[in-house]
């Protein structure tokens, strides 16, 4: 595969709502994100990837569109808009924008239009139907709803406020591709393809025999000539790259989306390994063997490392440990998020080892999903107390709550009371803290990003582990020809010795990055969460 920049970025994604609010609403905002760029760039930040700004009713945090072409005024002006591309290229950054285009809000003029009568020019644009079929939302409840106007139904793979669009009619497809030329010619660098596997829908909307079973709309027969048109017609036109959030795959089913030969995405983001972590729990041999899965499996198509997003839990909490070791957990997640094959992003606040929360009571949460869930649940007889503790890990606002820049007021991110609380620790737990100590989580990240930056083992070297059955310890070598880099990893609370195999062991070793201060003597004892990166020399 020819070398491309963005295997070798490093990019960050910033939920603006949560980032930094600069004029005292309560809401993070562009200027907020503007404030920040120098601290981005200190950070060896590449490539910004930025959640939905457009207008929006945001019943799902700004996934539910309503106009494509429009900031939402919460978030600021086009005129900031510009100002913040500008200084994102200014300083040699790059900008990747959402594009949300499998459903809009349901207050999106098309929308209004179709929904006003059977006869609209516009009905087309959505899928209505006389009769629901058996499928459920990915949220919570039946994918349907009935809509008292015309007496039909539409189909909602999320919130009711956010319906399907209907991409096998061809003015929906060129209305689209009108939109992304617009913001193409705007100057920006890409996007990220919300739920892009989900476009086509299986002919005939037929019941599904499991309801629950996601194969039943995602990667459906068409998706890969309708991403093939969207390539030749936009894509292709632009210096740009692209990235799918592709969730319900193998790599056999993903390989064709990201396969440079075939004209569709440079980028795959899959979901597998968390999925597995949130139904069976964190269990280290799976997640390696995950790892390989994918590597081996996507045989050269590129994909991307994550270990947090606006969509899960932080990455500390679920995968580390937010107690006692959380400074150097952190650490070294980070390390294996910037160390393993693909291009990693890294989820605002993780860079300074922001953990979950836990609100009172359901009427703190904000997340759509999990409110969905919890009073469907309580309709069906949960109790409500078991049930809010229930669902609180996996909550979606774990990592949304405000970015905890200082120990001041609302932690700094408002001068006013944040859309979403602040979470407790702030305190203790903030960007200034962080800058202040050479050892924090935040300096280690700087380290980190340089790293990566100055070695290319670490970008497009192979990917060899070691020790796959160990519970505790995760080592694995990136190499390329002349040069060899070696991590080591302990997940785990208590000390743990590494037995390297021949040909890695008896390696004369230079150690690069380590999170804590490894012994003098050099020996491969691994104290709790302790992270190394060695260059193996002949
Ligand atoms: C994606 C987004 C998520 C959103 C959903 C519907 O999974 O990441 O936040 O709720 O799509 O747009
Ligand atoms: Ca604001």
């Amino acid at each position: 595969m020819e070398r491309n920049w963005w295997q070798e970025a490093v990019i960050y994604q910033i939920y603006p709502r949560s980032f930094r609010d600069s004029n005292g609403d309560g809401i993070g905002d562009l200027p907020g994100i503007i404030e920040k760029l120098d601290y981005l760039r200190e950070l060896g930040v590449d490539v910004i990837w930025l959640n939905p700004i457009y207008s929006s009713p945001n019943d799902d945090g700004g996934y539910d569109i309503s106009d494509y072409q429009a900031i939402n005024p919460a978030f600021g002006s086009m005129a900031d808009w510009e100002a913040l591309l500008e200084g994102l290229h200014q300083r040699g950054m790059k900008l990747v924008m959402d594009l949300v285009v499998n459903h809009t809000s349901d207050e999106h003029p098309w929308f209004v239009a179709s929904r006003s009568s059977r006869t609209n020019p516009q009905r087309d644009f959505y899928i209505w139907r006389p009769a629901p079929n058996n499928w459920r939302s990915l949220f919570a409840g039946p994918a349907w709803a009935h809509d008292d106007a015309t007496g039909e139904y539409y189909l909602h793979l999320f919130s009711r406020k956010m319906p399907e669009l209907n991409w096998a009619n061809p003015d929906v497809r060129r209305a689209i591709y009108d939109m992304m030329h617009w913001w193409l010619r705007k100057g920006i660098d890409g996007f990220r393809m919300d739920v892009i596997n989900l476009l086509v829908k299986p002919e005939g909307l037929p019941d599904a025999p499991d309801p629950t079973d996601r194969n039943v709309f995602f990667n459906q027969p068409g998706i890969h000539e309708l991403l093939q048109e969207m390539n030749r017609e936009v894509l292709s036109k632009y210096d740009i790259f692209t990235v799918g959030e592709i969730p319900a795959v193998t790599p056999a089913t993903a390989r064709p989306y990201v396969s440079a030969d075939r004209h569709e995405l440079n980028m795959l983001f899959q979901f597998e390994h968390f999925e597995t972590i949130d139904r069976d729990g964190w269990d280290l041999p799976t997640f390696k063997r995950l790892q390989r899965k994918w590597y081996e499996g996507l045989a050269g198509a590129w994909n991307s490392q994550f270990i947090g997003n606006h969509d899960g839990p932080r990455a500390v909490s679920r995968l580390g440990d937010d107690g006692e070791h959380r400074v150097s957990a952190a650490k070294l997640l980070g390390t294996m998020n910037l160390t393993l094959p693909g291009t990693p992003y890294i989820y605002q606040g993780d860079e300074i080892g922001m953990t979950n929360v836990s609100y009172p009571s359901i009427d703190d949460y904000r997340d759509i999903q999990m409110v969905s869930r919890y009073r469907e649940a309580v309709a069906n007889g949960a109790e409500p107390e078991a049930l809010l503790r229930s669902l609180q890990p996996t909550s979606r606002d774990n990592a949304r709550t405000p970015f905890q820049w200082s120990a001041g007021p609302n932690a700094g991110f408002s001068s006013a009371t944040p859309w979403l609380p602040v979470n407790p620790r702030f305190t203790a737990i903030n960007l200034a803290a962080d800058l202040a100590s050479p050892d924090s989580v935040c300096r280690y990240y700087q380290r980190l990003t340089r790293l990566r930056r100055s070695t290319p083992a670490l970008i497009y070297g192979d990917y060899r582990p070691y020790l796959e059955a160990d519970p505790h310890l995760y080592v694995y070598e990136r190499s390329l020809p002349g040069e060899r880099v070696l991590v080591l990893l302990n997940l785990s609370g208590e000390n743990h010795r590494v037995a390297l195999p021949q040909g890695v062991g008896d390696q004369r070793r230079e150690l690069l990055l380590a999170n804590v201060a490894p012994p003098a003597d050099g020996e491969l004892e691994l104290s709790p969460w302790e992270a190394r990166i060695y260059r193996l020399c002949e």
